[in-house]
């Protein structure tokens, strides 16, 4: 069996069968036109009364949106069909017959989210899902060719990583679990074995706030590298973001084209990205339409600001560490800051990555654990890496749904995974 894609590509002299779901229909007397689509693309189909019996002809002329079908019939070219060429059906068989279909495109953003599960169907989120798979094996193509391994840590963690204040309780056999809110550090294990390793899974954050970038349940993929400081992780990084960047731009033409993506602007990110100390961004925060003082916090609105004046990624390095976790190594010239990296999307979308090197000397962990409150024996495990063999390394975490909504220019996280779960959404 073709695709439509296929087709399209090669046109074939004989007659073809096709099969997919009826995305359009338009009627006029001998005339009946249906535009079917399949994963791959979309046909203008046309049945001729002259062509097929007459029941059959009235069975044709009266499909609904959504029913699913096969076709058999002559491909030719024609400049106004929708994708230029039309197959001229001989037979059809109908394995499915819809009432009307809920969905439409003039709904509300919430009956939409109510039926995402029909939704994921349209053109848009067709194009959506697969620009998603390029972003995802790209990151994974790059690591590997980079000799990474891919690990897998667990999601069901005793201990948070990114602070209290965000972690999922679960009941876990009369104990109680939290639903993983980063693999960084079962990812520092596992680089004692392996050196550099990554994971793509999900990480859970129970975020009160709503906000346009936030999800409950975001794909995070980690990287962590033995042997390697802040500057030479954000040297991976920046590979590792123009080959995804390079990726969707050769695989996934089309479906920018279908979401009216600037193809040109997104290249702009394929040339250096700067780096700025957090020091520096302050300093020049009003000449960006955002005046901060040092000790400010990047938040979603400062963000969006700030990086509507940029037109290519920044990394923003040396926070001050009163406003990061604990386990970030401080700066040796200036240990009230930190060898860290935020990577910040250009075109106003902000943080997609955050990374860094992590405190390799045992003490100085312990010293940072205790300022935040937290209790050795919770972190005995994390803490033993310190103790034998330990070694100078860094790691980040980039966030894949923000990076999508970035590669897509989407308006909001929820449109850039297929069923996002926020404060309100559990379903469908
Ligand atoms: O900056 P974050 O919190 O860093 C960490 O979790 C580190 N432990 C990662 C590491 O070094 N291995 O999160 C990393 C990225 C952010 O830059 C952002 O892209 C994404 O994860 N992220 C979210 N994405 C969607 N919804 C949320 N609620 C997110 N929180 C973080």
């Amino acid at each position: 069996m073709f695709s439509i894609q296929d087709i399209l590509e090669n046109p074939p002299s004989d007659e073809v069968a096709l099969r997919g779901w009826v995305y359009r229909i338009r009627s006029s007397g001998k005339l009946s036109f249906m535009v079917l689509r399949d994963a791959t693309n979309i046909i203008q189909c046309v049945a001729r009364k002259e062509d097929i019996a007459e029941e059959k002809f009235k069975e044709f002329s009266s499909l609904t949106i959504e029913s699913s079908i096969s076709v058999t019939g002559k491909v030719s070219k024609d400049e106004r069909a929708p994708t230029g060429y039309e197959l001229r059906i001989t037979d059809f068989h109908i394995f499915q017959r819809n009432d009307s279909f809920p969905v439409s495109k003039d709904i509300s953003e919430d009956f939409e989210l109510d039926n995402r599960h029909l939704w994921i169907r349209s053109r848009e989120f067709n194009a959506i899902l697969k620009i998603r798979s390029t972003v995802f094996t790209a990151f994974r193509e790059f690591l590997l060719k980079e000799g990474f391994y891919d690990v897998q840590p667990p999601l069901m963690v005793s201990t948070a990583t990114e602070g209290g204040a965000t972690l999922f309780k679960v009941p876990f056999f009369g104990d109680e679990a939290y639903l993983t809110q980063s693999s960084q550090f079962y990812l520092e294990t596992f680089i004692f074995s392996l050196e550099k390793v990554f994971t793509v899974s999900p990480s859970f954050r129970a975020e009160k706030s709503r906000t346009w970038r936030h999800l409950t349940e975001y794909w995070h993929a980690e990287g962590e590298m033995a042997w390697i400081n802040n500057e030479g992780m954000m040297d991976v990084e920046e590979k590792l973001i123009h080959y995804i960047i390079s990726s969707v731009i050769e695989k996934n033409e089309a479906e920018l084209h279908i979401l009216n993506r600037d193809i040109d602007a997104l290249k702009e990110s394929l040339k250096p990205f700067t780096r700025m100390r957090y020091s520096d961004l302050i300093k020049n925060s009003a000449s960006y339409g955002m005046p901060l003082k040092y000790g400010d916090d990047l938040g979603a609105d400062e963000e969006r600001q700030i990086m509507s004046n940029f037109k290519t990624p920044i990394f923003v390095t040396h926070f001050p560490a009163s406003l990061k976790t604990f386990y970030h190594q401080p700066d040796p010239s200036n240990p009230k800051e930190i060898l860290c990296h935020d990577l910040l999307a250009p075109e106003g979308y902000g943080e997609v990555l955050g990374g860094g090197e992590r405190i390799w000397d045992l003490n100085l962990l312990l010293e940072r654990m205790k300022e935040s409150g937290l209790k050795e024996e919770d972190y005995y495990w994390y803490l033993d890496l310190r103790k034998y063999g330990s070694i100078p390394h860094s790691g980040f975490g980039l966030g894949l749904d923000r990076l999508c909504l970035w590669i897509m220019h989407l308006d909001k996280i929820t449109n850039a995974i297929p069923y996002p779960r926020t404060i309100r959404r559990l379903k469908p």
